[in-house]
């Protein structure tokens, strides 16, 4: 097993991007902290406790109480990753004949609020760290450039996470902590269906090195999962 270097916090831990940032994580000799909103079922991830350095905790991203214990937990734990990365896409009711406004709120809540929330509610541990960064799973389907059709609730939660990670990147960089809204690619996982263009595997590898290698030159970037500049 290679040494332990440094800390990593992951939402959305128990399943799909999430678990497999975990096992590669554990793999390469991180320390992790993953988060889930149901620990009791997450069986998958438990699994991987053999192969490293883990310690679960619930988080359930949109409800204040559940962030206020996790908060509560970190307490003087160090942080140098964290990956914003639980996220939800919602039913296909989101389109100019058929909005849920009440989805399109619960989306905002959990794709754009929930990674501002965390990220600076976990500021104090991200001071702890040498080299602190923090990115978040966006998506091309949030890219202003893009030009499908629907899905307006997820479309506009991932854009407007583009413009807070951005937002955060330019405040916290006087205090070295690097902040990158990240596109997974299209991954085959339980949101991005099985007809998706890549694997979890190759996903989460690419993102990992993006995560060994990232600068503070490259912070408010909109980076893709091999390590390119994204149009915005
Ligand atoms: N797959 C793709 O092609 C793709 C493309 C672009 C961006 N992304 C983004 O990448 C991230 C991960 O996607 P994925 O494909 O791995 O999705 P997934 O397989 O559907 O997994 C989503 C994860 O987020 C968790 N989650 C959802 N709402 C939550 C909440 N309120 N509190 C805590 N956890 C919550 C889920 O937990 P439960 O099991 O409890 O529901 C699950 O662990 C998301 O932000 C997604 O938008 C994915």
């Amino acid at each position: 097993m290679p040494t332990i270097k440094e800390t990593a916090v992951i939402t959305g831990a128990n399943r799909g991007l999430g678990l497999e940032f975990v096992r590669q994580m554990l793999n390469s000799g991180y320390k992790v902290i993953a988060t889930c909103r149901q620990p009791d079922d997450a069986e998958e991830l438990y699994q991987l406790a053999g192969s490293g350095s883990l310690t679960v905790l619930p988080l359930e991203v949109d409800d204040p109480h559940s962030v206020d214990s996790f908060i509560k937990a970190m307490d003087e734990q160090p942080v140098d990753i964290l990956v914003n990365n639980a996220g939800v896409m919602g039913a296909p009711a989101q389109d100019i004949d058929n909005m849920e406004v009440n989805l399109w709120l619960k989306l905002l809540r959990v794709n754009t609020i929930a990674p501002f929330e965390l990220t600076t509610r976990l500021l104090p541990n991200l001071r702890m760290s040498d080299r602190p960064r923090v990115i978040a799973m966006s998506s091309q389907m949030g890219a202003l450039n893009s030009n499908g059709e629907g899905f307006y609730a997820y479309r506009s939660s991932k854009a407007a996470l583009n413009k807070v990670m951005q937002t955060l990147a330019i405040q916290l960089a006087k205090e070295h902590i690097i902040v990158c809204p990240v596109l997974p690619g299209w991954v085959q996982t339980d949101m991005g269906g099985k007809d998706a263009d890549i694997s979890v595997d190759e996903s989460v590898k690419g993102m990992m090195r993006l995560l060994e290698n990232l600068s503070l030159e490259q912070s408010g970037q909109f980076l893709t999962w091999h390590g390119t500049q994204h149009t915005w």
